[in-house]
């Protein structure tokens, strides 16, 4: 079990009934967090939480309206559509003051996912920060995550995650969030700015999977020693 200030720390995913949120929040589960699920209808999560449950073969996932997601929450993980990412952040702002949001999210503009499109506030984790206010740690991770490798729980997710935020403690927090996923290597990103190169990545990898008929490219970090 893991821990935080010596109780069992919750995590809530927002958006946790997509594919990429479903997927961390199925692994967390089996690490031995303590995760909710958030949605905008409170049966559509629990529906989700019990399908993960399933998988897990115990009660480790509960679903609830994203508020009630957020305010249960130690730490609150964003991962919707960037068309949903303000109107979200809007709904869970009062609810996630005083925390760490670990954002997800991709300023994709479909149809052409695979040409990187930088948003008016050049990230959407700036655009998070500048909207949450400077109360709410943000975090930048798992962008470069494809959904492709979270689902099957007997194999390791190879591939290195870049964190990027303003504040030190907060990195490192997600970084413990990054290690429990067996595979998967936190790297310090740098600052939360950094994220703009995280973010235009995934049009990228989107770009890789279709060209070298790949199901999901990951990234991997040469001539670290750490
Ligand atoms: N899929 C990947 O492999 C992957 C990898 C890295 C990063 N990302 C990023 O992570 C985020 C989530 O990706 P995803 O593939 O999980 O997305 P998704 O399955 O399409 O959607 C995630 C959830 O967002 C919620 N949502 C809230 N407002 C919405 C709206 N207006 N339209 C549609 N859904 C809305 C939905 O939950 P409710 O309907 O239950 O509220 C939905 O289940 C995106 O920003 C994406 O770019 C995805």
């Amino acid at each position: 079990m893991s821990e935080q200030s010596g109780k069992a720390m919750t995590i809530a995913v927002i958006g946790g009934t997509g594919k990429e949120g479903s997927g961390l929040a199925l692994r967390w589960a089996h690490a031995g967090y303590d995760v909710m699920i958030g949605s905008r209808e409170a049966e559509r999560a629990a529906a989700k939480a019990a399908e993960l449950n399933a998988v897990l073969g115990r009660d480790a996932v509960r679903g609830a309206d994203n508020v009630t997601a957020a305010q249960a929450a130690d730490v609150v993980v964003l991962s919707v559509p960037y068309q949903a990412h303000r109107p979200i952040l809007e709904s869970i702002k009062a609810a996630v003051q005083g925390k760490i949001l670990v954002d997800v999210t991709v300023p994709l503009q479909p149809p052409d996912i695979r040409t990187v499109h930088i948003p008016p506030g050049q990230a959407a984790v700036l655009e998070a920060q500048a909207l949450l206010g400077p109360d709410v740690r943000v975090v930048a991770a798992f962008q470069n995550i494809s959904y492709t490798h979270l689902s099957h729980l007997d194999r390791p997710v190879d591939s290195d995650v870049l964190i990027a935020s303003d504040d030190d403690e907060a990195k490192q927090e997600v970084a413990k969030l990054v290690e429990a996923i067996p595979g998967m290597r936190a790297i310090d990103g740098g600052p939360l700015v950094n994220a703009i190169a995280a973010e235009a990545l995934t049009p990228v990898i989107l770009y890789l999977n279709r060209r070298y008929k790949a199901a999901g490219v990951g990234i991997r970090f040469t001539g670290l020693d750490a």
